[in-house]
């Protein structure tokens, strides 16, 4: 029993992962599902599609990994984070698609909140901004417009819960209602400084409190899976919104330690220890991992697109046909040309926070062409990442915990195995930027959570020990170009925004 199954159920696809005693990879399984866009803005996920690929997923990587259930020690689960799923309490049958943490359908209720005053107290209590990114303003936008669910929630038929705490109440066959700290920090419902669901925001919001989740450590006991699913009833041990357990997987266990992942989107994190800084500069205040009933907590900043502009590239332009032949082209650029594109698609996030503002090009020549267009789609990339770190090493220069300096940043996920667009991260952003030998860094803080606390894997301090590092990139450009390219982005940023 020294294997740890690790699902990862992601944005465009879910993945199942077996790893051994050594927490290296021994199978994986992946499939894509529909993804729905009913409107302009909006964006949701069918929960069947949710629930049957992670079934699918897990029993296809045992199979490849040659083994039974029995001999799986525990499973972890991450996720996309602040997706909505409401279901009912004794059939399982979600009364609406979950609302994806890319739609945008509740911005107007958002703003009336902002403009009735209301953000100071949401933020002091989550964290978090009055953006539709969250889950809060997304589960009341059902209980409205569902026909009879507010009704029923009430009398206490429908729970609520982010994708983990969906899977888990499923693989256990109803007896669960859980989730983990990380995935509750992300709801607009949760109390980060007490620990406990805010009754003040679901008051405002006006959701039945008995509908939510328990929220459990990430290390927890979170229930056994229906034997007949896998083979053996399994325990879910390890719990983790997909950005944490990246945090976890990248071992950023000391204050000041930052990654940035990048799969659809891009996400930061600056581990701020056992104190939440709260930020003067747009980022979120969340909770990085919770172990034994303590939080650490992370500054973050979310960007929403950034795989997405090469998904862009191939499926809207149609200039690439595979992903990798992004920095080939981006390197066939004719360098006289400073083409910028602001990856907008769905609004802007940190630190702009702007739902209304779309995609815009600048500097398009008659020249321009596919290559010009790849090289800023990558470059935008990188741009974003600055402006996230600049809002970081902003709101960490006022603590008392600041070393100064910027901390070597740890990158994963898809788009850094491009050494190209590394190159341009290192550059523009002017640090160090380490890419870890394992890319599969999120599933592998989902293991870590659940293998460690079977016993299977090491504690904190032999887990860190194990990180390591595959290239080290060095800024190569020069300053006064660095600030140049820079300015333009940011002019082009301001060009954008609808306010
Ligand atoms: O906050 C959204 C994030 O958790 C989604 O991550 O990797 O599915 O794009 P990903």
């Amino acid at each position: 029993m020294s294997h740890i199954l690790a699902i990862d159920q992601g944005t465009t696809s879910t993945r199942a992962i077996v790893f051994d005693g050594d927490l290296k990879v021994a199978a994986s399984a992946q499939q894509e599902f529909p993804q729905h866009f009913p409107r302009s803005g909006w964006v949701e996920h069918d929960p069947e599609d949710l629930w049957s690929t992670t079934l699918d997923t897990c029993r296809d990587a045992l199979k490849k990994a040659g083994l039974e259930a029995r001999e799986i020690a525990a499973i972890g689960i991450t996720n996309q984070r602040e997706t909505t799923v409401v279901w009912d309490k004794s059939t399982g049958k979600a009364v609406h698609n979950a609302i994806v943490w890319q739609d945008r359908r509740t911005s107007d209720y958002c703003r009336q909140m902002r403009d009735a005053g209301h953000e100071a107290m949401v933020t002091q209590t989550t964290g978090l901004l009055l953006d539709p990114y969250f889950s809060g303003t997304k589960l009341r936008w059902i209980l409205e417009n569902v026909n009879g669910a507010r009704a029923r929630a009430e009398v206490g038929d429908l729970l609520f819960g982010t994708v983990d705490s969906f899977l888990i109440w499923k693989l256990t066959g109803g007896a669960s209602h859980v989730t983990d700290a990380t995935n509750a920090a992300r709801t607009l419902l949760y109390d980060i400084h007490k620990g406990s669901w805010s009754a003040e925001i679901c008051e405002l919001f006006d959701i039945p409190m008995a509908m939510l989740p328990e929220v459990k450590d990430c290390a927890a006991e979170f229930g056994e899976t229906q034997p007949d699913l896998l083979g053996a009833a399994l325990p879910v041990l390890g719990v983790a919104g997909d950005q944490q357990a990246a945090t976890v997987g990248q071992a950023c266990f000391e204050p000041g330690m930052l990654k940035s992942t990048y799969g659809t989107g891009c996400f930061a994190l600056l581990n701020t220890g056992a104190k939440p800084v709260a930020s003067e500069n747009r980022l979120l205040t969340t909770i990085a991992y919770q172990l034994d009933g303590v939080p650490t907590y992370a500054l973050e900043g979310s960007i929403f697109v950034a795989g997405a502009v090469v998904q862009w590239l191939r499926d809207g332009l149609k200039i690439i046909k595979d992903a990798s032949e992004t920095q080939g082209l981006a390197d066939q650029a004719d360098k006289g040309q400073s083409v910028i594109l602001v990856p907008a698609f769905t609004g802007l996030g940190a630190p702009y926070w702007d739902a209304e503002c779309r995609g815009a090009i600048y500097g398009l020549t008659r020249n321009t062409g596919a290559a010009e267009l790849a090289k800023a789609a990558l470059e935008s990339v990188g741009f974003q990442t600055r402006d996230l770190l600049e809002a970081m090493t902003a709101d960490w220069a006022g603590t008392d915990q600041a070393d100064g300096g910027r901390s070597v940043l740890r990158v994963d996920g898809g788009m850094t195995a491009s050494d190209w667009t590394m190159q341009f991260l290192s550059d523009i952003i002017g640090a160090q930027v380490d890419r870890p030998e394992v890319l599969e860094t999120t599933a592998v803080g989902a293991a870590w959570l659940a293998g460690m606390k079977a016993g299977v894997y090491p504690d904190q301090a032999g887990f860190a020990k194990s990180w390591a590092r595959d290239r080290r990139f060095e800024p190569k450009m020069d300053e006064v170009e660095r600030d140049e390219r820079y300015a333009a982005w940011k002019k082009a940023v301001a060009a954008t925004m609808s306010v």
